[in-house]
């Protein structure tokens, strides 16, 4: 009986947990299956994941760069968020079309627009290669062989993976590098703008309410996915057809309530949660705060300017967006770090495994140095890591600089062409000729950006770490960073649209003239400092420290058997799952789990900017005609909150009840619970989804584009 029990005991405590993690799917089963039933879970690991059969993988998608999309209709429609498709719409928007501001709603196939670049990835396997990728690697390498060989590995495993195929594939590390895995990839090229809301309500609340619980935004926006005749990926024609899916997934109209398992499947991008207490430390005490101070002060400078005129408020909405997305990310971060005193958990972890080590004398010489040596390490890191941040943050924050900098290789083809090489110059100069003059950007804003970013610079970084060049003009200038920045800016083709606009024709003719120019110089003797000096040395510490984690990752393995452990996020295909979960945001509040539209006309009524919506959202609202989309309650409810761990590149993934039903798309989280990319907390880190019916309402009633309910599977 007592072995029974311990057998019990120790089965069930390496089973994961709901709540922490991004799991892979192919591993669900051995995982996370029985933890995942035990929390509500209907259906069957194999339809979660399955090569043989078709599967809810079938249905998750990569969309661009960093999104996760999925489909809902056997014609290849596909949701993702609006955030998602913006910039894929702002490139079909011009000011008479301006599908941005008023939305967009293809009345059929016909009228669907294609986008031009943008991708849709399915994951067609995933393949452990870990022993192939290490083959031929000998003790006695170094780390240069070591990383050559992997390299090699790993082309020559993609390339047989591609062989004889239309698939895409490619390798990625797992564990820092204790592991390997190969994904076969299929890529859709021909993709199709079906419809997203206006901004107004796909981005409602703007930048006051990003990163921010209660939500009130719709999201989201529609995609139909094109393949030629054989189903298969072509590149855009008029003749493809919509795009046969092996699996799609049904929508419930039913909802969610607080307590309801709940589970996410997409492509989150990274999190770093084996980070020992040294590297949190510098995240939070130095890395975060540098950048949102420097953020901060470009945020400041923008806002005001966006404010005093609408052409500038148009040039920098996006940019000022990117900026503010990342400065509010690391303000929560901080917040969310300190509040669970991180620092303290990661040290009593690390005792924890020393305290394990220390039994086992195989283990204790192996590992018992590794925390010392991350001691050392970050204390070696942080002053370069502050370099890297004052280049990036501050001096490259300036776009004067990064624009003047992006003609090096202009200025490096021509040479080659006057002497008389084979070169590259035209078809440069070509590409960069659409960019001329500089679209979106203010000479006088930049030019403030300038001085207020240099003031900092010279306060904060002493004058021998600074760029040689950078550092001799400021001398001759006394220090007096307006003086610099109005000789700069006077003396510059490269920040005046004017003079700008006839670089294009006289560049050859004038390049001596370019090359010397005031901006041109000082930006990319800037760019060439960072590039010889302290790019080299961060990354050769981000790689020693990058072992030592491989290390210390298997040490936590060897030794940490109460705890299953699940890799990092690094872009490809997890599922993290949870439940619908209200939280304590602090003493003595208490956030609901979900928001109703009543809250979106609440917040309308402030008058503030980032809360307008159009007469005809608020007219729909005031009939109440919310049909079968309401709750039992009869309320239409926007935004629901859970307990499952996502990350940035999450966005646009569903969110699916216990029987794989979708009811929401994941869409952000709450302010405090960023910090679960370091550590995740199951107290207060929740992910923000859009809930479906919120999304079908818009679609139905707002939008009149009903008709595609049809081609969807709706649970009532
Ligand atoms: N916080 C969301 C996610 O990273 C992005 C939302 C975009 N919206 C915005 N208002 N900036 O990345
Ligand atoms: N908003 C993020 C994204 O765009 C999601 C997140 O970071 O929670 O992927």
């Amino acid at each position: 009986m007592k072995k029974y029990i311990l057998i019990l005991i120790i089965t069930s405590s390496i089973i994961a947990k709901a709540d922490e993690g991004i799991w892979m799917p192919q591993l669900i089963d051995a995982l996370n299956f029985k933890d995942m039933k035990k929390n509500g879970f209907k259906l069957s690991a194999q339809q979660i994941y399955s090569i043989n059969k078709a599967s809810m993988k079938d249905a998750v998608a990569i969309f661009g760069g960093g999104c996760t999309a999925e489909v809902i209709s056997n014609k290849g429609l596909i949701l993702t968020n609006h955030h998602c498709g913006f910039s894929s719409i702002a490139a079909i928007s011009s000011i008479e079309k301006d599908y941005l501001k008023n939305g967009y709603f293809a009345m059929n196939e016909k009228e669907e627009i294609y986008c031009k670049g943008l991708n849709v990835t399915f994951i067609k396997g995933i393949e452990d290669v870990t022993i192939k990728v290490n083959k031929n690697i000998k003790s006695n390498f170094s780390e240069k062989q070591k990383d050559s060989t992997i390299q090699i590995n790993c082309k020559l495993l993609e390339e047989i993976a591609e062989s004889g195929n239309h698939y895409e594939a490619f390798i990625r590390p797992f564990f820092y590098g204790n592991e390997y895995y190969l994904f076969i990839t299929e890529v859709f090229k021909d993709i199709r703008l079906v419809g997203a809301p206006p901004e107004s309500i796909g981005k409602f609340g703007g930048e006051t309410d990003n990163w921010v619980w209660p939500r009130h935004n719709a999201d989201f926006s529609m995609f139909r996915i094109y393949s030629n005749k054989d189903n298969k990926p072509a590149e855009y024609n008029a003749d493809n057809l919509p795009y046969k899916p092996l699996y799609s997934f049904p929508i419930s109209l039913k909802g969610a309530e607080n307590g309801d398992f709940t589970m996410v499947y997409g492509f989150p991008g990274k999190t770093q949660e084996y980070l020992t207490s040294y590297a949190v430390d510098l995240l939070m005490n130095q890395q975060d705060p540098i950048r949102v101070k420097l953020r901060e002060t470009r945020l400041n400078i923008m806002e005001v300017d966006m404010k005093k005129n609408d052409t500038i408020r148009l040039m920098y909405t996006n940019r000022y967006a990117g900026v503010a997305n990342g400065y509010k990310k690391w303000t929560g971060e901080m917040i969310g770090l300190k509040k669970s005193d991180a620092i303290n958990k990661k040290k009593a972890f690390e005792s924890k495994f020393l305290n394990l080590i220390l039994n086992d004398p195989n283990k204790k010489e192996k590992y018992t140095n590794l925390l010392k040596q991350f001691e050392k390490i970050y204390s070696d890191y942080a002053p370069l890591s502050k370099q890297y941040d004052y280049f990036s943050e501050c001096l490259w924050g300036i776009d004067g600089f990064r624009m003047a900098n992006s003609f090096t290789n202009v200025f490096n083809e021509l040479k080659k062409k006057q002497a008389g090489k084979e070169n590259k110059f035209n078809s440069l100069l070509n590409d960069i000729k659409p960019i001329l003059p500089f679209k979106n950007f203010n000479k006088e804003t930049d030019k403030k950006l300038c001085i207020a970013l240099l003031n900092i610079f010279i306060k904060d970084i002493e004058p021998t770490l600074r760029p040689l060049y950078l550092d001799s003009l400021i001398n001759v200038y006394k220090g007096n960073i307006t003086e610099l920045c109005d000789f700069l800016y006077n003396n510059s083709s490269f920040v005046d649209n004017s003079k700008a606009a006839l670089m294009f024709q006289d560049f050859e003719k004038k390049s001596i003239l370019y090359e010397h120019d005031p901006i041109y110089l000082l930006a990319s003797s800037i760019f060439q400092h960072y590039q010889k000096t302290i790019i080299p040395k961060i990354n050769y510490y981000d790689r020693q420290i990058n072992e030592l984690q491989k290390e210390y990752m298997q040490g936590l393995k060897e030794t940490i058997k109460d705890k299953t452990f699940y890799p990092d996020a690094n872009g490809t295909l997890r599922v993290a799952y949870g439940k619908v979960s209200d939280y304590e945001g602090k003493d003595g509040v208490k956030f609901l789990h979900y928001t109703t539209i009543d809250g979106l006309i609440e917040k309308n009524k402030t008058g503030k900017e980032d809360f307008y919506v159009k007469e005809r959202l608020i007219e729909l609202y005031n009939k109440k005609d919310f049909g079968q989309y309401a709750d039992k309650s009869g309320k239409l409810r926007t935004a629901f909150i859970g307990s499952n761990h996502t990350t940035g590149g999450n966005s646009g993934s569903p969110v699916l009840n216990a029987k794989g039903e979708l009811i929401g798309t994941n869409f952000d989280r709450n302010w405090e619970g960023t910090m679960s990319d370091i550590m995740y907390n199951k107290d207060f880190c929740r992910n923000i989804s859009l809930d479906i019916r919120f999304t079908l309402w818009v679609l139905d009633k707002y939008a009149g584009a009903g008709y595609l309910l049809n081609e969807m599977k709706l649970k009532k």
